[in-house]
């Protein structure tokens, strides 16, 4: 049901319980454009810059496909997916960007993965932009070390070939559904 109470406050400081009053419509109202909105997202990477021999939609297409390939769980393939949507506004920080965006609605464990892929996916390639390619080495001591080690090399680093038999993004609009539509929330 779409509800039109609003609050009557001009300042937060004299705002008043009946506006405080709780009113999850809205909340449900937002979370139904959840999904869309974050694919919206996923689609400008179609027109993102890139010097990679991929685009991005492209690329996280693949990695989610890959995913999907090898049996992995819905969880997984949701943030093979969307693992990189953070670079609609940064590179730098990208990873860092989609785990804070996905954080509520993912496990711990999937929730670092996409926190730290991009400085594992440096393993990669950093040797050759005289960067430290073992910098994922200060890490190793935490639970989800190998776990991201894993992921970045099975489904990230290897979702570049333009020839992978790639599914398309209504492939998996089901599971980005699900995974957001699931309550309560991993925490
Ligand atoms: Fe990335
Ligand atoms: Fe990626």
């Amino acid at each position: 049901m779409t509800t039109t109470k609003k609050a009557t406050y001009t300042r937060m400081d004299q705002s008043t319980p009946e506006d405080w009053a709780s009113d999850d419509s809205y909340r449900e109202q937002n979370l139904k454009h959840l999904p869309d909105s974050v694919m919206a997202m996923l689609k400008q990477l179609r027109e993102k810059a890139t010097g990679e021999s991929m685009n991005g939609y492209d690329h996280s297409l693949q990695t989610a496909t890959r995913a999907y390939d090898d049996g992995a769980d819905d969880e997984t393939i949701f943030i093979a997916l969307l693992h990189d949507i953070g670079q609609v506004v940064s590179e730098e920080n990208h990873s860092e960007v989609a785990a804070a965006i996905l954080r509520p609605y993912i496990s711990d464990r999937s929730h670092w993965i996409v926190q730290h892929h991009g400085i594992f996916q440096g393993y990669y390639f950093w040797h050759h932009i005289g960067k430290d390619r073992n910098a994922r080495d200060a890490y190793r001591d935490n639970p989800y070390f190998d776990a991201c080690v894993q992921w970045c090399d099975k489904y990230d680093q290897r979702a570049f070939d333009p020839n992978y038999p790639t599914k398309p993004l209504e492939f998996f609009e089901p599971i980005v559904r699900r995974v957001f539509g699931r309550e309560p929330w991993p925490t």
